[in-house]
């Protein structure tokens, strides 16, 4: 049977947590472990269930991959195969990232076409034109890719947008290609800069992570390492935003503000008192909130689609209207109709939805839609009163470890419960 959470409304949080690792950091780093020659341990590895799917992923390649209490260990010396079944390319919607790794090691890689997902169309053309540049041959048939280079060549790739995945997919190419690639108008997001950082711990030479180009000089051997991925910053937002919708007082430890300045510029606007010191992030929120200017979703360093949802989720009982514009992806306003059954008072038209604060949310059956989606339901049920229960959990479990446990840690009433026939 699945499970869903129950979440019971209306007191305000308390208590302190250490934030996961960042799932994004993460996903690309394990398909760059297939580029090092020896163990890489990555430290504090978040449990998150795309981090399973590439676990399996690694371990249908032939690589060996081992949990060692928080840590995670991968050898990938035994790799014989450069194929990805089509069942494990859907589990995981990132899984493209294997593309250039697998292209690096072995010369050629066959894999499905990731397709669509939750958050609408979800292209990799970039992924794919900036490969042919380098030199591969990629054909496309029949919902898969069959990917060959005999040598790949390293050369400057102008990018259409800076789009995360095929910045970091075009890096680990051109850690296998000859020559030195640069990719400009890349993204500038500080997963970008951490999976520059891996690299460089096993011996690539890559720089300029975190500005519109990165460098890559191709053809080092790649050693294993022993590795910390960055904190994650969209986890953080989404407690630091449940703390604006409860009200209360947390402490997020491990987390810089440097990483989600423009949320927590939302959220002091919006009336909470955030502060850093030396280890962390602490929240202080109390009453109704402020509506705020409007929040434009943008590229790294603007405003984070990820981070859209469970800002919106703060704001459903704020003090007027604060309009949003989701500028990256077509369809990620899924949660509204999730949210308004609470309650909550949204309009959508296109990329804007308007967000008018209600006084009060109340309890209601919900269902996940995605995954920051299933967080926001998380956050505005914090402010809910009565009980709120949330199915379709498994979006949710994609990208946080385990979420009720961290709520709990801030002093909500959170659990994890079996679903019944009652719950759909
Ligand atoms: C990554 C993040 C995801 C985040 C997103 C935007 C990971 C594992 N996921 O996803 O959480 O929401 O960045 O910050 O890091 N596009 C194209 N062609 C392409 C590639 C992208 O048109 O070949 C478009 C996409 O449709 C989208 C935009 O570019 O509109 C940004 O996508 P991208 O930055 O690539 O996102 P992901 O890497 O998929």
């Amino acid at each position: 049977m699945s499970q869903l959470l129950l979440l019971r409304g209306g007191r305000p949080l308390s208590g302190e947590v250490t934030v996961q690792g960042a799932k994004n950091s993460v996903l690309p780093i394990l398909a760059a472990t297939l580029l090092a020659k020896g163990q890489v341990v990555l430290r504090g590895c978040p449990r998150l269930r795309d981090v399973d799917a590439s676990v399996r992923i690694l371990r249908a390649l032939g690589c060996d991959a081992r949990w060692e209490g928080e840590d995670l260990a991968v050898d990938t010396a035994a790799l014989d195969r450069c194929e990805i079944s089509d069942l494990l390319m859907r589990e995981m919607r990132s899984s493209a990232i294997f593309l250039g790794a697998i292209l690096a090691r072995c010369g050629r890689a066959d894999l499905s076409y990731p397709g669509g997902c939750e958050l609408g169309p979800r292209p990799i053309d970039l992924h794919l034109s900036g490969l042919r540049e380098l030199g591969a041959e990629i054909r496309e048939e029949g919902g898969f890719l069959h990917c060959r280079a005999a040598k790949l060549r390293g050369r400057e790739i102008l990018l259409r947008m800076p789009s995360v995945g095929a910045t970091e997919n075009l890096m680990l190419a051109a850690c296998g290609a000859e020559g030195t690639t640069v990719i400009t108008n890349a993204a500038r997001e500080p997963e970008v800069v951490d999976l520059q950082n891996f690299l460089n711990a096993c011996g690539a030479r890559v720089s300029g992570a975190g500005s519109s180009a990165v460098a890559v000089e191709g053809g080092q051997v790649l050693h294993g390492c022993v590795y910390r991925v960055l904190p994650d910053r969209i986890a953080a937002a989404t407690y630091l935003c449940a703390a604006a919708s409860a009200g209360g007082d947390i402490y997020l430890r491990g987390i810089e503000e440097r990483y989600l300045a423009t949320v927590t510029a939302a959220l002091r606007a919006a009336g909470c008192d955030i502060r850093r010191d030396q280890a962390g992030l602490s929240a202080r929120c109390a009453g109704r909130l402020r509506a705020i200017g409007p929040v434009q979703t943008a590229p790294y360093p603007g405003f984070p689609t990820d981070a859209q949802a469970v800002l919106m989720a703060a704001l459903l009982r704020s003090q007027g209207a604060t309009v949003f514009e989701e500028n990256i992806f077509e369809n990620r306003y899924r949660h509204v109709g999730e949210l308004t059954r609470m309650g909550a008072e949204i309009r959508v038209s296109g990329r804007v939805a308007v967000v008018t604060g209600v006084e009060r949310l109340h309890g209601a059956p919900v269902r996940c839609t995605d995954l920051r989606g299933g967080a926001a339901l998380c956050v505005a049920a914090l402010a809910a009163e009565g009980e709120t229960r949330i199915t379709q959990i498994c979006h949710i479990d994609r990208g946080y470890e385990d979420i009720a446990r961290d709520l709990r840690a801030l002093g909500a009433d959170a659990e994890r419960a079996e679903q019944t026939e009652n719950d759909s």
